[in-house]
């Protein structure tokens, strides 16, 4: 299988690249259709996966003074691998997010079906309009929530939290990522596409998540809850804090374990790199 990886070097995109060891990262500009088109042309991949994306360095709130490069990146760039993918009939893959919903939706969190309710950033914004669009068309969407795994890259969320005094006591669906790679290849094997909300079972807030690292991975790690009311304290771009349903990938055979198995799994790997 040809597999060809948009944003191989990201976080994402690297985990991606170690799953199919033989695939081709280009370094190109997804927005830069003559770019893309010459290298589909070229390569012929059977599968595209765009990891491509902008998220902001430190974190989102750089996307609302970057707003151009962020529209680019997350709306442009998806739209031209629509046109240049789809008109070649290669099947692709969209790394999206579950970060443009707010609330637990109800008793099953929200479902695929649901229209996106959370505007409040810039960054959510694009993700929003990129999500909106790919649904009318046959791409694999992979919505994803707060990504984590055992590794002490600056990207992974337990590697975030961490480094904050303060964790907001408020919660989420997350993603753990080698259960999101199993899930991909799954579904990407057998070219299925539409969107699929990819988090584990179960939600759990970012300060309890802190309260099991402190139980499994350092006793002496000290952290304060933050409330909602005080988060707009020390963000400038609103965050999204919701709960989806996975229903839909669990009816295509597909499970993702409890959340707190994942992270107990996650956080012992961690210290034993520590
Ligand atoms: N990490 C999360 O919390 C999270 C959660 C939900 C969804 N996602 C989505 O997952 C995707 C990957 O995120 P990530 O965490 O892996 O981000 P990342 O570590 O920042 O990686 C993204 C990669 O894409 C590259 N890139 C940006 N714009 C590009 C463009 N126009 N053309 C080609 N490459 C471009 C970036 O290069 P530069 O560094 O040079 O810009 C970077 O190497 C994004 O679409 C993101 O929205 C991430």
């Amino acid at each position: 299988m040809n597999v060809l990886i948009f944003g191989a070097k990201g976080y994402l995109g690297s985990l991606f690249a170690s799953l199919y060891p033989h695939a081709l990262t280009p370094s190109v500009d997804i927005a830069d259709a003559a770019s893309v088109a010459q290298i589909l042309d070229q390569e012929k991949p059977d599968i595209v996966i765009n990891c491509a994306g902008k998220t902001g360095r430190p974190n989102v709130d750089w996307c609302e003074t970057h707003r151009e490069e962020t529209l680019r990146s997350n709306v442009t760039g998806p739209l031209v691998l629509l046109q240049e993918c789809g008109s070649r009939g290669i099947y692709w893959v969209h790394i999206g997010s579950g970060c443009i919903y707010e609330g637990e939706g109800g008793s099953r969190g929200y479902t695929e079906e649901d229209p996106p309710n959370f505007t409040g950033s810039f960054y959510s914004r694009t993700k929003l309009w990129s999500d909106q669009i790919l649904r009318e068309f046959p791409v694999l969407n992979l919505r994803i929530r707060m990504p984590f795994d055992g590794s002490l890259s600056g990207r992974n969320l337990l590697t975030k939290l961490r480094g904050y005094s303060r964790v907001l006591d408020v919660r989420n669906s997350l993603t753990y990522l080698p259960d999101f790679l199993r899930a991909a290849s799954s579904l990407m094997e057998r070219r299925i596409t539409g969107t699929f909300n990819v988090v584990n079972e179960g939600a759990i807030s970012p300060y309890e998540v802190m309260q099991l690292f402190a139980e499994i991975v350092d006793p002496t790690h000290a952290f304060e809850r933050l409330t909602l009311e005080d988060l707009s304290s020390v963000v400038s771009a609103g965050r999204s804090n919701c709960i989806l349903s996975a229903g839909k990938l669990k009816r295509e055979g597909i499970e993702m374990q409890p959340v707190r198995q994942a992270l107990t799994e996650a956080m012992n790997m961690m210290k034993s790199l520590l």
